[in-house]
């Protein structure tokens, strides 16, 4: 795990482990893009499946229904997340799910060994994405599909601008760092990553951006909650060493600005996302 040593530190922190805590209200709000990206990978009932960069493992078990005759590999570079995906599918009862410990972009894959590869937002961390998208290549047989969902630009994407906008309100400007670097936002360009993906030697690349809604529940409140404890919210508090306090008022902020994305009692926050699929 060398390569994505600091990814690995990341996702085991307690700013990694909001996942965890608000798991329900984000995968609540995600239902829509999970779906979107299991449809693109065309998976049949026998089907073998890796799941990359499965956190806390909605996507495992979605995809797990989606093969009863075949089977499904969640993997993941923190161990903490792993574990919580784990227990999930036993509690669920899911039978052809399994989860492995790993860094994707450098694991060693059985050759050939699976059908589809899907992944939503899990693909857009790795320090070097060519040889990742290579790897994972290796991982799937001759004529595998692949798909994953990434976000679109900021500007495109409320439920990261609001929280991250409220966030450097209260706790003052950033730095602004390569927009390329690994990070939820690192795929925004699709033009660039379909570039990478061609690189790594994928074929029949699709890239295009999808509009989709996030339904988080509990209302403007929950949203508000869900959008700033994971995403840039995070991320600043994280790096500024926030207070309980300063979570608070970037919490009230973005609940007051999530209030237009009501819709009979329920927060509908439209959403850009880029969808990748490709060929081995
Ligand atoms: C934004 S979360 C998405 C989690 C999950 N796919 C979902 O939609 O709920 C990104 C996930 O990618 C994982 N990840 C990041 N870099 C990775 C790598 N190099 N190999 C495997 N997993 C990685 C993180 O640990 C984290 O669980």
């Amino acid at each position: 795990m060398e390569a994505n040593r600091a990814q690995a530190e990341y996702w085991r922190s307690p700013a990694g482990l909001a996942w965890i805590e608000h798991e329900h209200a984000l995968d609540t709000a995600m239902a829509g893009m999970l779906e979107t990206v299991l449809d693109a990978a065309e998976i049949a009932p026998g089907d073998r499946v890796l799941d990359i960069g499965c956190g806390t493992g909605a996507s495992t078990i979605a995809a797990a229904a989606r093969v009863p005759r075949g089977s499904v590999l969640g993997i993941d570079i923190s161990a903490p997340l792993l574990d919580r995906a784990e227990r999930r599918c036993r509690a669920a009862g899911i039978g052809n799910a399994a989860f492995l410990l790993a860094d994707a972009q450098s694991h060693a894959f059985a050759q050939g060994g699976a059908d589809r590869l899907v992944s939503r937002l899990g693909t857009s961390f790795f320090a070097d994405p060519v040889a990742a998208f290579r790897n994972l290549a290796l991982g799937l047989r001759p004529g595998g599909r692949m798909a994953f969902s990434c976000w679109a630009a900021v500007a495109e994407n409320p439920w990261f601008r609001i929280p991250g906008e409220a966030a450097r309100a209260r706790l003052g400007p950033v730095a602004v760092g390569d927009p390329d670097a690994p990070g939820p936002t690192a795929f925004a360009d699709a033009g660039r990553v379909a570039g990478l993906m061609a690189a790594a030697g994928l074929r029949e690349i699709c890239a295009e951006p999808v509009a989709i809604v996030l339904t988080p529940p509990g209302g403007a409140v929950g949203a508000a909650r869900a959008a700033s404890r994971v995403g840039p919210a995070a991320r600043i508090m994280k790096a500024r060493q926030g207070s309980a306090a300063d979570a608070a008022t970037i919490e009230t902020a973005v609940r007051y600005a999530f209030a237009p994305f009501a819709e009979a009692g329920e927060i509908r926050v439209p959403a850009l996302v880029n969808l990748f699929t490709c060929r081995i």
